[in-house]
């Protein structure tokens, strides 16, 4: 089935990740080719509330390929669980003429894209953007390999501070509630440990490893914390550590360095191609799906199976950084 559209919606919500002007780029040529308006919305779910709208034309998606942020800016909107905000979002989108929305943005954005389908029946259409890559129902999310590469550059400069002085670093990445982060970074850095986000920590073993490669004349130590639910939990880490192994150590805290920067192919390719696979979800009577990876290709899935968290994309790698820093 096709669908005649004339206007669609974007907003980009939540946490930015870099490839969602990317995506926004995509969403906006595909669209226009097909004679559709399209309107971007600012400040994510906010946007529609303070009715920020602004038409979207070939030129001014000119240009921003390569850059990180969002055009369209984002925010969390806490009003949104709220069903009579929702109900006030669906009479703004439709006194605006937009007869389809295109969500970029994590499982909480996807969370309120699905309720206002179920409450509307608005098309919704979920493009996976976050760096933490924790959204259930795709393997792939926009903006992780960027913040990866940005870790692991980072990690890389550490270690050889960390190596003339034969230093101990607690490195913290990105993560509230996922390690995927962490664990990529962890491998692709050789770091002696990687402490996941809802771990707890065993300081004993994590002394042992550290004593353990010192004898075997290791001159510094790695270990990547997934931030878990308290950012600067590597402080606490340290100080356990200390207290309790004597152990010293240094902490480093990579923060929202993670999330900004020039998109990496993997990000502009697959932003590029759920771009184009958005609208053509939207044309062909799609209503309630998201744009996801699966065995490392591009397609539509039901939105019911992704907007939950999941910390599972990562989950068979671990132990493997502290396996091959033996
Ligand atoms: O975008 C996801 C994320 O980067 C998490 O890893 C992190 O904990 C959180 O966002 C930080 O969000 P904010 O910038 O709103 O504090």
């Amino acid at each position: 089935m096709t669908k005649k559209l004339k206007k669609i919606g974007i907003l980009t919500s939540g946490g930015d990740s870099p490839g969602m002007n990317c995506a926004i780029r995509s969403i906006v040529r595909t669209a226009l080719s097909n004679q559709i308006e399209v309107v971007g919305i600012e400040r994510g779910y906010l946007g529609i509330l303070n009715k920020k709208f602004r038409k979207l034309d070939v030129a001014s998606v000119g240009n921003i390929l390569q850059r990180g942020g969002t055009i369209l800016y984002t925010s969390r909107c806490p009003e949104f669980h709220e069903k009579e905000t929702r109900k006030k979002a669906f009479e703004i989108l439709q006194a605006e003429g937009i007869e389809g929305l295109i969500v970029i943005g994590g499982n909480g954005s996807f969370m309120g894209a699905w309720t206002l389908h179920q409450e509307t029946q608005i098309p919704v259409i979920g493009i996976p953007g976050t760096i933490d890559n924790d959204i259930s129902g795709t393997e792939y999310t926009i903006g992780f390999d960027t913040a990866v590469e940005t870790a692991i550059g980072a990690v890389d400069k550490i270690r050889d501070t960390a190596e003339a002085s034969d230093r101990t670093f607690l490195i913290e990445v990105m993560g509230a509630n996922s390690s995927s982060i962490a664990l990529k970074v962890g491998i692709c850095t050789g770091a002696e440990n990687v402490l996941l986000s809802t771990e707890l920590v065993d300081y004993k073993k994590v002394a042992q490893d550290i004593r353990k490669g010192i004898k075997r004349g290791k001159r510094s130590s790695i270990i990547i914390v997934a931030e878990g639910k308290k950012p600067g939990r590597a402080y606490d880490i340290s100080k356990k550590l200390l207290e309790d192994e004597n152990i010293q150590s240094k902490v480093a805290i990579l923060g929202h360095i993670q999330r900004g920067g020039s998109p990496v192919s993997n990000d502009r390719f697959f932003s590029g191609l759920m771009g184009i696979e958005a609208v053509n979800a939207l044309v062909s009577g799609c209503e309630n799906h998201a744009i996801v990876v699966r065995s490392g290709k591009v397609m539509v899935a039901n939105l019911d199976e992704c907007h939950d968290k999941a910390d599972t994309v990562y989950a068979d790698y671990i132990g493997v950084a502290e396996s091959l820093s033996k």
